[in-house]
Order: C-alpha cells, then sequence, then structure tokens
C-alpha cells in the first residue's frame, strides 16, 4: 500500500490493494462517501445477481447522465427491463452474423490504409476501426465522414463526464461552469444522432428500411410494457439508446483490442502460435497462398484467437468496475451494508487473484483451452464467477456476442497480415477511468507480413 502512496496511483490499484488487505469485504470512504468493495465471486454474484432488486446503477454513471439520458446504461426498474425487451432482438444470433460481414469490411478497408513500418498509436487505429463498426453496423451510416467530430467530442465528453463521476449527481454537475461546457458539446451530438434517426424514420415510410439495429428499435413494440411507458419510443428515448450504444459499443472493444495488441508483441511464442493457426483456418492450401478475410463461420474453427481474446479480457478488462448503490440495507458476508452506500465488484480484481488463479499476472491463453485444444468460455477448471468481463444477470452487457465476434474477426483478419510492435522503451501502464485504457496510448511499428 505504501508504493501505491509515493506515486499516483490509479482507482484499480488503490481498489485492488484495500480488497488484497481485507477480504471478502474491504470498506473504504470515497468522496465522503462509505463504499464496499467485494473480492469474493460468491459476494459478487450474490449482490449483482441475486440482490438486483435492491440495488441501482452507482455513482459514475449519473454524472454521465446528461451524456447518455435514460438510456441502456442508465436506465432502471422497469422502464430499463421494457428498454432491454425492445433492444435484445437486435443482438440475436441471426443479427450478429450479419453484423460480422460488415465488422469485417470495415476491418479490410481500414487495414488497406496501413503502410508497412508505419508508426501508430494503436489505441487511436482501434478506436477509429472499432467507431466506424458501430456506426455501420448498429445504424447503417458511415461515421467515418461525422468520425472525426463525433467521435473526438464523444471521447472528450466520456473523460469530461468521467472527471466529474465523484461528484455522483446529474443536478450538480449540470449546475458546474465544466459541466455546462460539456452540455453545450451534447448539443452537438444530439444534432447529428437525431439526423440519423431522421434519416431512418424517412426511409422506413418510403418502404425502404435500413437492415440495422436502430430501425429495429424504431419499429420495435411493447404491449407488455405499452401502458406505463407507450408502444414504441420516442425520438427522445432513441436518441439515449444510440448514444449509449455508440459509447458502449466502440470504447470498451477498442480498449480489448488495443490491450491484446501489446500482449501479443510481448508474447511472440503466443503471436507465432496465433499465426499458425489463422494460416491453417485462413489460408489456401498452397502455404505461400494469400489469406482470405475470415467469416462468422470461422469462430468455432478459431480456438487460440479466442482464447487470446479471453485472456486478454481477463488481464485488461475495458469495463474494470462495476458500481451499484443499495437502495435498502443489507447483509452481505456477514457485513451490514446500509442503505445508500456504494458496493464495488471488480473484474480487475477478480481476474487477478492468485487465490482464484494460477499464475494469475501473466498471460496464458491457453488456460481457455479443453484438452482437445477447443476453446472453453468457462476456463477449464476455473472456479465458476472468477470471470466477469460482461457482467451480471439483466444488466449483462447486451453486446456480449457482438464484442466476442467483433474482437475474434478483428484479430483475424488483422493478425494475419500484420505484426505491430511496440516501439521499443515506450511505457505502457493502465489509466482506469470509465474503461481501463494504456495510460500513453500505445506506439507501434507496423510490420506487413
Ligand atoms: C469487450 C467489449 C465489451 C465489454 C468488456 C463490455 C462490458 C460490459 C459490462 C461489464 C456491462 C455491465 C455494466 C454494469 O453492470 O454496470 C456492460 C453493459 C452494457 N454493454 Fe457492454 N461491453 C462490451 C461491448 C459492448 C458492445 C459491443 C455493445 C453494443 C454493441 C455493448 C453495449 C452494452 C450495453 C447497452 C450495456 C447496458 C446493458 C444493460 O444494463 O441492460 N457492450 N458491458
Amino acid at each position: 500500500m505504501l508504493s501505491l502512496l509515493t506515486r499516483r496511483a490509479q482507482p484499480n490499484e488503490v481498489f485492488e490493494a484495500a480488497a488484497r488487505a481485507n477480504r471478502p469485504v474491504a470498506y473504504i470512504r470515497m468522496a465522503g462517501e462509505p463504499v464496499y468493495i467485494l473480492s469474493d465471486p460468491a459476494l459478487v454474484n450474490e449482490v449483482f445477481l441475486e440482490h438486483a432488486r435492491d440495488v441501482m446503477k452507482g455513482r459514475g454513471l449519473q454524472a454521465a447522465r446528461p451524456l447518455l439520458g435514460n438510456g441502456l446504461l442508465t436506465s432502471e426498474g422497469e422502464f430499463h427491463l421494457r428498454q432491454r425487451r425492445l433492444a435484445q432482438p437486435g443482438f440475436h444470433r441471426q443479427r450478429i452474423e450479419s453484423y460480422a460481414a460488415q465488422m469485417v469490411t470495415e476491418a479490410e478497408r481500414h487495414q488497406s490504409s496501413w503502410v508497412d513500418g508505419a508508426r501508430v498509436d494503436m489505441v487511436e487505429e482501434m478506436t477509429s476501426l472499432t467507431f466506424a463498426i458501430v456506426g455501420r453496423t448498429l445504424f447503417d451510416t458511415d461515421l467515418t465522414g461525422d468520425a472525426r467530430t463525433f467521435g473526438d467530442t464523444l471521447a472528450e465528453l466520456m473523460s469530461g463526464f468521467g472527471q466529474l463521476s465523484a461528484i455522483g449527481s446529474e443536478r450538480l454537475v449540470r449546475l458546474l461552469p465544466k459541466g455546462q461546457e460539456l452540455l453545450a458539446k451534447v448539443e452537438d451530438l444530439d444534432l447529428v444522432v437525431q439526423r440519423i434517426i431522421d434519416d431512418h424514420r424517412a426511409a422506413i415510410s418510403f418502404g425502404q428500411p435500413h437492415a440495422d439495429l436502430l430501425t429495429w428499435l424504431i419499429e420495435a413494440h411493447d404491449d407488455e410494457g405499452a401502458a406505463s411507458f407507450g408502444a414504441t419510443m420516442s425520438d427522445a428515448q432513441l436518441r439515449d439508446e444510440v448514444m449509449t450504444m455508440v459509447l458502449a459499443g466502440h470504447e470498451t472493444t477498442a480498449m480489448a483490442m488495443s490491450w491484446i495488441w501489446w500482449l501479443l508483441s510481448c508474447h511472440p511464442a503466443d503471436a507465432g502460435r496465433l499465426y499458425d493457426e489463422l494460416s491453417q483456418v485462413l489460408r489456401s492450401d498452397d502455404p505461400a497462398g494469400e489469406f482470405r478475410a475470415p467469416t462468422f463461420d470461422d469462430l468455432s474453427a478459431l480456438s487460440f484467437t479466442r482464447a487470446i481474446v479471453a485472456e486478454t479480457l481477463r488481464l485488461y478488462p475495458p469495463a474494470w468496475i462495476m458500481g451499484r448503490r443499495t437502495l435498502n440495507d443489507l447483509v452481505v458476508g456477514g457485513w451490514q451494508i446500509p442503505s445508500g452506500s456504494i458496493i464495488l465488484g471488480s473484474p480487475w480484481i477478480l481476474h487477478r487473484d492468485p487465490a482464484l488463479w494460477d499464475r494469475a499476472t501473466s498471460f496464458v491463453p491457453e488456460r481457455w483451452l479443453d484438452s482437445d485444444g477447443q476453446f472453453d468460455e468457462n476456463a477449464p477448471g476455473q472456479r465458476r464467477g472468477a470471470w466477469i468481463p460482461f457482467g451480471f444477470g439483466n444488466r449483462r452487457c447486451i453486446g456480449e456476442q457482438f464484442a466476442w465476434t467483433e474482437a475474434t474477426l478483428l484479430l483475424a483478419s488483422l493478425a494475419s497480415r500484420w505484426r505491430p510492435e511496440l516501439i521499443p522503451g515506450s511505457r505502457v501502464s493502465t489509466a482506469a477511468a470509465v474503461t481501463l485504457r494504456p495510460r500513453y496510448g500505445l506506439p507501434m511499428t507496423l510490420n506487413r507480413r
């Protein structure tokens, strides 16, 4: 703990040190509020799943409400369930299968601009790629035109609202000068989103609907919740869901991809094994032949590729922390937790716990393979609940299968032709804000294979 105090420690390190020192429930105070950090998977499960009705989302997301509104990430109770019911079919297997082709097209387009030997920031590269994919798959919109403004403004806003997250109140954020500055930028983004919604409504009325999630959301009817919330979504609600999906749908996957490139650069033997698998699956019989683009049907054959995604999500979970505020008094692990407290469950803490994982802080992708070399999402022999990168229950990530498909196909498409390498001497460490980012970016050289 002392070494953490002697330098500017990141929140993930501070919470981890507290959790290890006080198992299974660590108590700290943060911005004057009681905070309980859980380090036992069974307790995390108990609070986030079994007590799902006794808790609501934590303070970080409250501050971001001016940006995210009442979308899936931030809404609560019956209204959240209704929105989830409406959006869920947009993430069914057949839909993901159709998105897969677009993901690969964007990956192929992106790498066509890469130059052998060029130096790039891999975080920027992956962010612009996943941003383009969200635009294309969810809203059939080329966000690359608007991308710089939309993407840059969104990143700036998330970081701005992230800094205000300690305030934990939407009302206070709106009163602060910094909050008002951010709100003016939110209005600029709202205009772009409204344009996308108008365009989709017009396409529907001309009988030529786009084949994407937004069209699905516009047309979705909710008979169950109609009496309370209306049968369809208003433009204001669509705006909140669009903003939420754009944000939740690109930043997390971009960070996962960025950490993957760094880990592969540090572990050349694993990078070699990945390349061998890609050669087997994606190259014609002629070993000197060209690689073809991967498809959705290749996923089951890409076991080691998926193991690399899983192991990266273990060591560098993009959504590194999940917070809940208690709505009632709870007893958790023998602790009396009063109503109004914050409870934290952290993938970062559980995924790196030596009590839960063998070689907890080492990169060991093969732990995700069974004795036949097939990918097993439960990591053979692993304790249940020790791996939680996508959260729990009815608040579990709605884009989980989207993210798996995207990360695996992007990795297959890019790593079959490129071997990015960290520029020697570059500093790499974590910055834990809303997501877990490489603090100084990832300066890498692109090497053509
Ligand atoms: C590697 C990539 C991703 C990771 C690690 C991730 C992680 C998570 C986690 C942990 C949660 C739960 C948060 C909580 O309970 O407080 C969540 C929720 C959510 N995610 Fe993801 N996510 C990823 C990709 C995506 C994608 C691609 C989309 C959309 C296309 C998406 C959309 C959402 C939404 C809308 C929610 C809120 C769900 C609800 O509360 O009903 N995520 N995500």
